[in-house]
């Protein structure tokens, strides 16, 4: 009997379909201590720039944080700012059980944190980012990495102090800061309302 040769690898699954990436996408917010690899970031990058943008006009840019040091100290700062928040916004107070607990990171102990951050304060660029945060999630997905959108996040982000630490330019806003890692599991699907659709027919 002919023993298969350990050198032949299996061939590679069919690319995911983007259908198939939507549906299957999930946020994730258990992941392996495996790092993200900088070049996968980058196909992933690249994937969110294919996104449509006003004019074409691409006003946006990509901070990428692979430091556990920096994630952890922004994960604290983010709490401590939205907790500050918090006094002053009362539909906030369903999320202070979670940001005063020593134990809960809001990035979840994912390896990788990106932030699309628009760079004009035109108009439409911070739409531009969101198709881009789709755009990478779903590519994610199809590299099977997990993905999760932190809004928890975002408050902090606009501060001076962040922009310092980050290296954004005064005029940058963080749209969408999203992690990425291996995921533990996939969880399921929470589902979705059937949508309220009005059709305006002839
Ligand atoms: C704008 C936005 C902000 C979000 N912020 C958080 C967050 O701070 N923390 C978190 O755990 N999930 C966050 N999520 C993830 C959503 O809770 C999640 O996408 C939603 O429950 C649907 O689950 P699914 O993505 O698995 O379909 C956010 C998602 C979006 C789009």
């Amino acid at each position: 009997m002919v023993q298969p040769s350990l050198a032949i690898r299996p061939p590679s699954p069919p690319p995911m379909s983007a259908t198939s990436a939507m549906r299957e996408r999930r946020a994730v917010r258990e992941y392996t201590d495996e790092p993200v690899d900088e070049a996968g970031i980058r196909r992933l990058i690249d994937a969110a720039i294919l996104a449509p943008s006003a004019m074409n006009r691409q006003d946006w840019m990509f901070v990428v944080v692979t430091d556990p040091v920096a994630l952890d100290s922004i994960s604290h700062k983010a709490k401590v700012h939205m907790l500050d928040l918090l006094e002053h916004t009362p539909t906030l107070n369903g999320f202070r059980e979670h940001l005063t607990n020593p134990r809960y990171n809001i990035f979840y102990g994912a390896p990788a944190l990106v932030v699309i951050c628009a760079t004009s304060e035109g108009q439409m660029a911070e739409q531009d980012c969101c198709l881009a945060a789709e755009n990478l999630m779903l590519a994610a997905r199809e590299e099977d990495l997990g993905s999760c959108w932190i809004g928890f996040a975002e408050a902090w982000l606009q501060t001076p102090g962040a922009k310092a630490e980050l290296g954004l330019p005064e005029h940058a806003r963080a749209v969408a800061p999203i992690i990425l890692g291996h995921p533990r599991a996939w969880p399921a699907s929470p589902g979705r309302r059937a949508p309220d659709v009005r059709w305006i027919r002839r």
